[in-house]
Protein backbone atom coordinates (compact mmCIF):
# COMPACT_ATOMS: atom_id res chain seq x y z
CA UNK A 1 0.00 0.00 0.00
CA UNK A 2 1.27 3.15 -0.84
CA UNK A 3 0.99 5.94 2.20
CA UNK A 4 1.12 9.63 1.64
CA UNK A 5 2.07 12.04 4.49
CA UNK A 6 0.86 15.33 3.59
CA UNK A 7 2.14 17.74 6.41
CA UNK A 8 -0.27 20.67 7.44
CA UNK A 9 1.29 24.19 7.27
CA UNK A 10 -1.62 25.32 9.68
CA UNK A 11 0.65 24.51 12.39
CA UNK A 12 3.77 25.85 10.61
CA UNK A 13 5.12 29.65 11.27
CA UNK A 14 3.71 31.73 8.75
CA UNK A 15 5.69 34.22 9.00
CA UNK A 16 8.73 32.16 7.65
CA UNK A 17 6.06 29.86 5.14
CA UNK A 18 8.98 29.10 2.47
CA UNK A 19 11.66 27.90 5.08
CA UNK A 20 8.64 25.94 6.44
CA UNK A 21 7.59 24.32 3.42
CA UNK A 22 11.97 23.53 2.98
CA UNK A 23 11.56 21.85 5.91
CA UNK A 24 8.96 19.09 4.86
CA UNK A 25 10.50 18.04 1.27
CA UNK A 26 10.21 14.24 2.44
CA UNK A 27 6.25 15.05 2.34
CA UNK A 28 4.56 13.86 -0.44
CA UNK A 29 1.83 16.93 -0.27
CA UNK A 30 1.57 20.17 1.20
CA UNK A 31 -1.50 20.14 3.17
CA UNK A 32 -2.99 23.53 2.81
CA UNK A 33 -6.34 24.64 5.41
CA UNK A 34 -8.10 27.36 4.09
CA UNK A 35 -10.89 28.84 6.44
CA UNK A 36 -13.39 31.18 5.21
CA UNK A 37 -15.07 31.80 9.19
CA UNK A 38 -18.09 30.94 8.06
CA UNK A 39 -18.21 27.29 7.23
CA UNK A 40 -15.80 26.99 9.92
CA UNK A 41 -15.27 29.32 13.18
CA UNK A 42 -11.63 30.27 12.07
CA UNK A 43 -10.17 32.28 9.26
CA UNK A 44 -6.49 31.54 7.69
CA UNK A 45 -5.94 32.99 4.47
CA UNK A 46 -6.75 32.48 0.70
CA UNK A 47 -6.47 32.56 -3.23
CA UNK A 48 -3.30 34.98 -3.07
CA UNK A 49 -1.16 33.00 -0.50
CA UNK A 50 -2.02 29.67 -2.21
CA UNK A 51 -0.54 31.31 -6.00
CA UNK A 52 2.82 31.77 -4.20
CA UNK A 53 3.16 28.96 -2.46
CA UNK A 54 2.12 26.81 -5.43
CA UNK A 55 5.12 28.47 -7.33
CA UNK A 56 7.69 28.46 -4.05
CA UNK A 57 6.80 24.64 -2.30
CA UNK A 58 9.08 21.63 -3.44
CA UNK A 59 6.27 19.18 -2.76
CA UNK A 60 2.79 19.60 -4.55
CA UNK A 61 -0.30 21.09 -2.67
CA UNK A 62 -3.24 19.55 -1.17
CA UNK A 63 -5.65 22.14 -0.88
CA UNK A 64 -8.44 21.40 2.07
CA UNK A 65 -11.37 24.37 1.37
CA UNK A 66 -13.03 24.42 4.68
CA UNK A 67 -15.52 27.75 3.02
CA UNK A 68 -18.66 28.17 2.27
CA UNK A 69 -19.67 28.48 -1.36
CA UNK A 70 -17.10 26.39 -2.62
CA UNK A 71 -19.17 25.62 -6.47
CA UNK A 72 -17.67 29.41 -6.44
CA UNK A 73 -14.31 29.15 -5.51
CA UNK A 74 -12.87 26.10 -5.64
CA UNK A 75 -11.83 26.16 -9.32
CA UNK A 76 -9.90 29.56 -8.97
CA UNK A 77 -7.66 27.15 -6.31
CA UNK A 78 -6.92 24.22 -8.96
CA UNK A 79 -5.86 27.41 -11.46
CA UNK A 80 -3.24 28.62 -9.08
CA UNK A 81 -2.05 25.00 -9.51
CA UNK A 82 -2.88 23.03 -6.40
CA UNK A 83 -2.21 19.28 -7.30
CA UNK A 84 -5.50 18.19 -5.35
CA UNK A 85 -8.09 20.21 -4.22
CA UNK A 86 -11.21 19.02 -1.49
CA UNK A 87 -14.18 20.79 -0.75
CA UNK A 88 -17.18 20.28 2.03
CA UNK A 89 -19.79 18.23 0.65
CA UNK A 90 -21.99 19.66 3.36
CA UNK A 91 -21.00 22.95 1.51
CA UNK A 92 -21.34 22.26 -2.09
CA UNK A 93 -24.50 22.72 -3.94
CA UNK A 94 -23.54 20.38 -6.70
CA UNK A 95 -20.65 18.06 -5.36
CA UNK A 96 -20.13 16.33 -8.63
CA UNK A 97 -20.56 19.03 -10.82
CA UNK A 98 -18.11 20.66 -9.02
CA UNK A 99 -15.63 17.79 -9.09
CA UNK A 100 -15.99 17.37 -12.78
CA UNK A 101 -14.76 21.25 -13.17
CA UNK A 102 -11.57 20.71 -10.69
CA UNK A 103 -10.67 17.77 -12.63
CA UNK A 104 -11.00 19.41 -16.39
CA UNK A 105 -9.17 21.84 -15.11
CA UNK A 106 -6.46 19.29 -13.90
CA UNK A 107 -6.55 18.72 -10.34
CA UNK A 108 -7.41 16.30 -8.50
CA UNK A 109 -10.70 16.44 -6.87
CA UNK A 110 -11.65 15.74 -3.34
CA UNK A 111 -14.80 15.38 -0.95
CA UNK A 112 -14.15 15.61 2.91
CA UNK A 113 -16.73 15.12 5.16
CA UNK A 114 -17.40 16.31 8.40
CA UNK A 115 -17.45 13.51 11.73
CA UNK A 116 -20.77 13.85 11.60
CA UNK A 117 -21.61 13.64 8.20
CA UNK A 118 -22.56 10.19 6.50
CA UNK A 119 -20.77 8.83 3.77
CA UNK A 120 -23.69 6.70 2.47
CA UNK A 121 -24.73 9.06 -0.28
CA UNK A 122 -21.63 9.14 -1.88
CA UNK A 123 -20.84 5.43 -1.60
CA UNK A 124 -22.17 4.86 -5.95
CA UNK A 125 -20.46 8.14 -6.75
CA UNK A 126 -16.95 7.77 -5.76
CA UNK A 127 -15.79 7.07 -8.84
CA UNK A 128 -16.34 11.03 -9.57
CA UNK A 129 -13.41 11.66 -7.36
CA UNK A 130 -10.08 10.77 -6.45
CA UNK A 131 -9.89 11.72 -2.87
CA UNK A 132 -12.10 11.21 0.08
CA UNK A 133 -11.11 12.94 3.44
CA UNK A 134 -12.81 11.29 6.62
CA UNK A 135 -12.47 14.43 8.97
CA UNK A 136 -11.04 12.93 12.27
CA UNK A 137 -11.73 15.87 14.29
CA UNK A 138 -13.91 18.74 13.99
CA UNK A 139 -12.82 20.89 11.22
CA UNK A 140 -11.43 24.51 12.32
CA UNK A 141 -8.55 23.99 14.59
CA UNK A 142 -5.08 22.06 14.64
CA UNK A 143 -4.08 20.47 17.90
CA UNK A 144 -7.27 18.35 18.40
CA UNK A 145 -7.57 14.61 19.52
CA UNK A 146 -8.27 12.07 16.93
CA UNK A 147 -12.17 10.87 16.70
CA UNK A 148 -11.67 6.87 16.65
CA UNK A 149 -15.70 7.21 16.53
CA UNK A 150 -15.24 7.93 12.57
CA UNK A 151 -13.32 4.96 12.03
CA UNK A 152 -16.49 2.74 10.59
CA UNK A 153 -16.97 4.91 7.99
CA UNK A 154 -13.66 5.27 6.74
CA UNK A 155 -13.57 1.53 6.63
CA UNK A 156 -17.18 1.32 4.91
CA UNK A 157 -15.53 4.22 1.83
CA UNK A 158 -12.52 2.03 1.65
CA UNK A 159 -14.78 -1.60 1.27
CA UNK A 160 -17.10 0.66 -1.23
CA UNK A 161 -13.50 1.80 -2.99
CA UNK A 162 -12.01 -1.74 -3.12
CA UNK A 163 -15.22 -3.26 -4.44
CA UNK A 164 -15.48 -1.12 -7.26
CA UNK A 165 -11.82 -1.55 -8.05
CA UNK A 166 -11.10 2.32 -7.76
CA UNK A 167 -7.78 4.03 -7.10
CA UNK A 168 -9.40 7.08 -4.67
CA UNK A 169 -7.12 7.95 -2.06
CA UNK A 170 -8.82 7.99 1.75
CA UNK A 171 -7.28 11.10 3.59
CA UNK A 172 -7.69 11.36 7.35
CA UNK A 173 -6.81 14.85 8.97
CA UNK A 174 -7.01 15.81 12.67
CA UNK A 175 -5.18 14.76 15.69
CA UNK A 176 -2.83 12.37 13.65
CA UNK A 177 0.44 11.25 15.49
CA UNK A 178 2.62 8.25 15.91
CA UNK A 179 0.37 6.57 18.11
CA UNK A 180 -3.23 7.00 16.26
CA UNK A 181 -2.07 7.11 12.53
CA UNK A 182 -2.07 3.09 12.40
CA UNK A 183 -6.03 3.21 13.76
CA UNK A 184 -6.46 5.02 10.38
CA UNK A 185 -4.41 2.62 8.12
CA UNK A 186 -6.23 -0.50 9.85
CA UNK A 187 -9.44 1.30 9.05
CA UNK A 188 -8.07 1.84 5.13
CA UNK A 189 -7.01 5.45 5.17
CA UNK A 190 -3.62 5.71 2.93
CA UNK A 191 -3.09 9.25 3.32
CA UNK A 192 -2.52 11.37 6.59
CA UNK A 193 -2.72 14.92 6.93
CA UNK A 194 -0.61 16.12 10.35
CA UNK A 195 0.33 19.86 11.48
CA UNK A 196 1.04 19.83 14.80
CA UNK A 197 2.77 16.14 15.43
CA UNK A 198 5.01 17.62 12.26
CA UNK A 199 5.74 20.71 13.27
CA UNK A 200 6.06 20.39 17.13
CA UNK A 201 9.79 18.58 16.13
CA UNK A 202 12.37 18.33 13.47
CA UNK A 203 9.60 17.89 10.31
CA UNK A 204 11.64 15.55 8.31
CA UNK A 205 12.00 13.44 11.74
CA UNK A 206 8.63 13.17 12.42
CA UNK A 207 7.25 12.72 9.07
CA UNK A 208 10.12 9.36 9.25
CA UNK A 209 8.22 8.84 12.60
CA UNK A 210 4.77 9.01 11.33
CA UNK A 211 5.51 6.88 7.83
CA UNK A 212 7.19 3.96 10.14
CA UNK A 213 4.14 3.97 12.50
CA UNK A 214 2.17 2.91 9.34
CA UNK A 215 4.59 0.21 8.28
CA UNK A 216 4.93 -1.07 11.83
C1 LIG B 1 -8.34 21.15 10.98
C2 LIG B 1 -7.47 21.11 9.76
C3 LIG B 1 -6.31 20.21 9.88
C4 LIG B 1 -5.31 20.61 10.93
C5 LIG B 1 -4.80 19.35 11.53
O1 LIG B 1 -9.54 21.74 10.68
O2 LIG B 1 -8.24 20.67 8.63
O3 LIG B 1 -5.65 20.04 8.61
O4 LIG B 1 -4.21 21.32 10.43
O5 LIG B 1 -4.03 19.66 12.63
P1 LIG B 1 -3.53 18.55 13.66
O6 LIG B 1 -2.71 17.56 12.89
O7 LIG B 1 -2.73 19.34 14.62
O8 LIG B 1 -4.75 17.93 14.26
ZN1 LIG C 1 -7.14 20.11 6.82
Amino acid sequence: MTTRINPSILAADFANLEHELGRISSADLVHVDIMDNHFVPNLTFGLPMVERLAQVSPVPLDVHLMIDDPDRWAPGYAEAGAASVTFHVEAAADPVRLARRLREIGARAGLALKPGTEVEPWLDLLGEFDQVLVMTVEPGFGGQSFMPETMPKLRRTAEAVRAAGLDVWLQVDGGITVDTIGIAAEAGADTFVAGSAVFRGQPAEQIAALRAAVAG
